[in-house]
């Protein structure tokens, strides 16, 4: 990925979190505030149902994965746990209802 590339997906996301923020709070997360959220993540890990636009590497499908385990996981990547220079760009700018958000909405569509 680009630094370009880089770039705009952060400022999506950020996008994404000011529309967030004014989810109400349920047991896991919103899984329409995690959808606007993890628009971005797509491009590389080819979640509901698209294709990974650019597949250089090995990436990790995500959709249909367990609540747990994909909350675990951001939360690794963000507290730098997880080392992997990519995901820890991405998850470092997830607050942790970011992350419910996400794991709820990913949890909720069937792998592909
Ligand atoms: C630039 C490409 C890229 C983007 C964008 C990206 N990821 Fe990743 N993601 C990866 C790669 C590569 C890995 C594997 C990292 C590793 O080996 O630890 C990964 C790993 C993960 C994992 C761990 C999966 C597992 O089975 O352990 C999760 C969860 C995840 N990403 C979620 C997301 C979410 C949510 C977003 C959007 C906020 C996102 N990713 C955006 C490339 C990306």
């Amino acid at each position: 990925m680009t630094k370009t590339k880089l770039a705009c997906a952060l400022i999506a996301l950020t996008a994404a979190f000011a529309a967030s923020v004014f989810a109400a709070d349920a047991p896991k997360g919103d899984a329409k505030a995690g959808k606007a959220l993890v628009y971005t993540c797509g491009g590389c890990h080819g979640v509901t149902g698209y294709m990974n636009a650019y597949p250089n590497y090995h990436v990790p499908r995500i959709g249909g994965q367990n609540y747990d385990y994909l909350v675990a996981a951001l939360t690794a990547y963000k507290t730098g746990e997880r080392a992997h220079p990519t995901m820890r760009a991405q998850a470092e700018s997830l607050s942790d209802e970011d992350i419910r958000n996400i794991a709820t909405f990913l949890s909720s569509i069937s792998a592909q």
